[in-house]
């Protein structure tokens, strides 16, 4: 196995808050250097880096762009490798989520969806692959677990982390063998912060929770581990995508 652990660098996109934060935290505490990508969320994005830094000096850089302006996304790797010289770990983790009734559906949700959880790994992938190869870099995307079982209100989000899945098996081949390619299939981790408290969303909350065999959410550290795993140990991983659902794929 080849542990590069010590002066690797993982890049992360939507890496502020939330899961990616937890996943940048997890990969720092490996060793790594991290570069976290953020868009609207900066001020959460600077302070991640600056707790991460205060650990290890010089261990941790922001950069920023909103994933719908192509511009911005085809000087990102650019961006990043600027950050540190390298880049080892490509983490696609941004991702915008919310419903679009076909009824209602426009171009710019369509294009907005697809841009952040789809086009946007692809475009990344491709300015990184040279710089990933170099060091048996690998590429974890994160899906969702719905592509599978379907979501109504939700075809423009589940189309776009379908095209995640394909790109994942796809690249998986394309970028062998210099440099794997995985997904993280995430069940039910978080609730989206546009939830709002209410006795429908109580019900629905109460009703995906039923569903769970293991009986509970998982932890952004339930998939923050995971991404671990494929980028640094599962060194004969490619083409994979892992659920982390606590078994609700299951049916
Ligand atoms: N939470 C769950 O239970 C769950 C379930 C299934 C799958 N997942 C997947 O797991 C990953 C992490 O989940 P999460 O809930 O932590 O994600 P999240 O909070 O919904 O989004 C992560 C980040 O994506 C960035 N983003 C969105 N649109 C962007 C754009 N146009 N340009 C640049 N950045 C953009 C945002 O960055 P800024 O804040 O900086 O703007 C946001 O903080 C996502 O890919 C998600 O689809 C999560």
């Amino acid at each position: 196995m080849t542990d590069h652990s010590q002066q690797a660098v993982v890049f992360i996109t939507g890496g502020a808050r939330r899961i990616g934060a937890e996943i940048a935290a997890t990969f720092h505490e490996a060793g790594y250097r991290v570069i976290i990508h953020c868009h609207r969320s900066r001020h959460e994005a600077d302070a991640l880096a600056a707790r991460l830094n205060d650990l290890r000096s010089q261990s941790c850089s922001v950069v920023s762009a909103d994933l719908n302006d192509e511009q911005a996304l085809m000087t990102l790797g650019e961006a990043a490798l600027a950050c540190f010289k390298r880049v080892d770990v490509l983490v696609n983790n941004a991702s915008s989520f919310y419903a679009t009734p076909l009824s209602s559906l426009t171009q710019t949700q369509w294009l907005d969806l697809m841009n952040s959880n789809a086009r946007g790994g692809l475009f990344l992938a491709q300015q990184l692959a040279p710089a990933l190869s170099v060091n048996d870099g690998s590429i974890v995307n994160l899906t969702d677990i719905n592509v599978n079982r379907g979501m109504a209100g939700f075809s423009t989000y589940t189309m776009a982390k379908a095209a995640l899945g394909g790109m994942t098996r796809s690249l998986a081949r394309e970028l062998a063998p210099n440099v794997r390619v995985n997904a993280v299939s995430p069940g039910a981790i978080l609730w989206p912060e546009h939830d709002d408290n209410d006795a429908t969303q109580d019900a629905e909350h109460a009703r995906i929770l039923a569903g769970i065999p293991l009986g509970r959410l998982g932890t952004p550290a339930d998939i923050a581990r995971t991404v671990l795993f494929l980028a640094r140990d599962a060194t004969y991983l490619t083409g994979q995508t892992i659920r982390v659902d606590g078994g609700r794929a299951l049916g």
